[in-house]
C-alpha cells in the first residue's frame, strides 16, 4: 500500500475550483475555514479595497466563516487565489491551497479568442513538489532555505499530464503556483507560439515567442497554433527538459490564428511620467531577506500613497557577494505597467498589466501604476518563504 500524502484544497482535496468573475458585477465570496489553523483567502491580482483583499490582516480563524463582497472593476484576466496568513502562507500553498480566478468581460466576444473551458481554453498550474517512494513529501520534510523546491513537476496536481487537442487554436493559461521555482517554458519542437496576455490582462500587440519565463505568482496566456500540424501528432510544453504537458492532436476544429488577435484598446497608451516616487531595494537570501534594509513589521506603514494618484516605483535587486537571486516582486490591490528594465524602455503595447515581476540580480525595474483602491496593501517577494522571512512591506492608500 502506498502511503497517502495529506493535502489541502478549496471545496476538494487539492487546489480549488476556477472561479469566474464578471466585470461590473458585485460578488460575494464566503470562506468557511475547516482547517485546524487560521488562514485567509487572498485574491491575487484583484483590484479591490484592502479590507476584502485577504491579506495577512484578514484572518479567518479555524472553524470560522468570513464573507467578502466587492465589485469587479478590471478587465478580462487570469488571476488566482491563495492563503496569506502570517507565517503559514508557504506551507498552506504547498499543501494545495490555491485556485484560479478568471475575470471575464464583454469585450471577449469581439476577440474571438478561444474560451471553451477545458476544450480550447485550458489552465496549467505549475507547482514543483518533492517526491520520495512515490509519495509527495510533507512541507516539514522539504529543504527550503530559499523556498521549498521540489524535484517533480505537478501540473494541475498531476504528474506527466496530456491533453487531447480538438481545435486548431488552443489557449493556454500558465500559472506559476510554486513556492519558489522559476520556469522557462518552450514547445518541444522549438516552434513559436503567441503570447496574448500578462498577469493583468491582454497585451495590445500579441507577440510570437519561442519561450516564456514565469516566476512564482506570475501568469501568462498564450495561443498554440495546431493548424499546420498533422492529426495524430504530439508536441509538448517543456521546462528545462521536463515535460509540462503533452498535446495530442486529435482534431482541428475552428478558425485560423490571424483572426484571433485581441483588438487593441484594452489598455490606453501610457502617459509616461518621469518622477520616481518610490525606490525599493530588494536584498538577501535565505532568512536574511529585506526590503530597503528592513524586515516586515505589521505595525509599520512603509509607504503612503493617495487614491487616484499615478506613481512610478523603481525596484532594484541588489546583488550580494554570492551573486544574489531573482526575486518576484508583487504588489496587492493594483496592476502596473513595466516601463523600463535596467534603463531599457519597454514597448508598453507588448506587455500587459502585471502584478508580479521577476527582478534578476542587479536589475533595476521601473513600474507605473494608479492606486484605485484604499487601504493597507502588502508588497512582497513572491518566493513564499522570503515573504515569510520578512521580505514584505505595507503600502497605505488614503
Ligand atoms: Cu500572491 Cu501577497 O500574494
Ligand atoms: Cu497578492
Ligand atoms: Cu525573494
Amino acid at each position: 500500500m502506498l502511503k497517502k500524502t495529506k493535502t489541502l484544497g478549496y471545496n476538494g482535496n487539492y487546489l480549488g475550483p476556477v472561479v469566474e468573475l464578471k466585470k461590473g458585477k458585485t460578488v460575494t465570496i464566503r470562506t468557511v475555514n475547516r482547517l485546524s489553523e487560521a488562514t485567509t483567502s487572498h485574491w491575487h491580482g484583484l483590484v479591490v479595497p484592502s479590507s476584502v483583499d485577504g491579506g495577512p490582516h484578514q484572518v479567518v480563524k479555524a472553524g470560522e466563516t468570513k464573507v467578502v463582497k466587492f465589485k469587479v472593476k478590471q478587465n478580462e484576466s487570469t488571476l488566482w487565489f491563495h492563503p496569506h496568513p502570517m507565517g503559514k502562507t508557504a506551507e498552506q500553498v504547498y499543501k494545495g491551497l490555491a485556485g484560479l480566478l478568471y475575470v471575464k468581460d464583454e469585450k471577449t466576444k469581439e476577440t474571438m479568442l478561444p474560451q471553451k473551458y477545458g476544450e480550447n481554453d485550458i489552465p496549467l498550474i505549475l507547482q514543483d513538489r518533492k517526491v520520495k517512494n512515490r509519495n509527495v513529501l510533507g512541507y516539514a520534510d522539504v529543504e527550503k532555505t530559499d523556498g521549498a523546491l521540489g524535484d517533480t513537476l505537478l501540473v494541475n496536481g498531476t504528474i506527466n499530464p496530456y491533453f487531447n487537442v480538438k481545435y486548431s487554436q488552443l489557449r493556454v493559461r500558465l500559472i506559476n503556483g510554486s513556492n519558489a521555482r522559476n520556469y522557462v517554458v518552450k514547445l518541444s519542437d522549438g516552434s513559436s507560439f503567441k503570447k496574448i496576455a500578462d498577469d493583468g490582462g491582454y497585451i495590445s500587440k500579441p507577440k510570437n515567442v519561442k519561450k516564456i519565463e514565469l516566476s512564482p505568482g506570475e501568469r501568462i496566456e498564450v495561443l498554440v497554433d495546431f493548424s499546420k500540424r498533422k492529426i495524430g501528432e504530439t508536441v509538448s510544453f517543456e521546462t528545462n527538459g521536463v515535460r509540462v504537458v503533452n498535446f495530442k492532436l486529435k482534431d482541428k476544429q475552428g478558425t485560423n490564428l490571424s483572426a484571433l488577435a485581441p483588438k487593441s484598446g484594452y489598455e490606453k497608451p501610457l502617459k509616461t511620467l518621469s518622477t520616481v516616487n518610490q525606490k525599493l531595494t530588494l536584498f538577501g537570501m535565505g532568512k536574511n531577506v529585506e526590503i530597503n534594509g528592513k524586515k516586515f513589521d505589521e505595525t509599520r506603514i512603509d509607504i503612503k500613497a493617495k487614491q487616484g494618484e499615478t506613481e512610478i516605483w523603481e525596484v532594484y535587486n541588489k546583488k550580494d557577494m554570492m551573486g544574489g537571486m531573482t526575486h518576484p516582486f508583487h504588489i496587492h490591490g493594483v496592476q502596473f505597467k513595466v516601463l523600463e528594465r535596467n534603463g531599457q524602455k519597454l514597448d508598453n503595447q507588448e506587455t500587459g498589466l502585471k502584478d508580479t515581476i521577476a527582478i534578476k540580480p542587479d536589475e533595476r525595474v521601473k513600474i507605473q501604476m494608479t492606486f484605485k483602491e484604499k487601504g493597507v496593501f502588502m508588497y512582497h517577494c513572491h518566493i513564499l518563504e522570503h515573504e515569510e522571512n520578512g521580505m514584505m512591506g505595507q503600502l497605505k492608500v488614503d
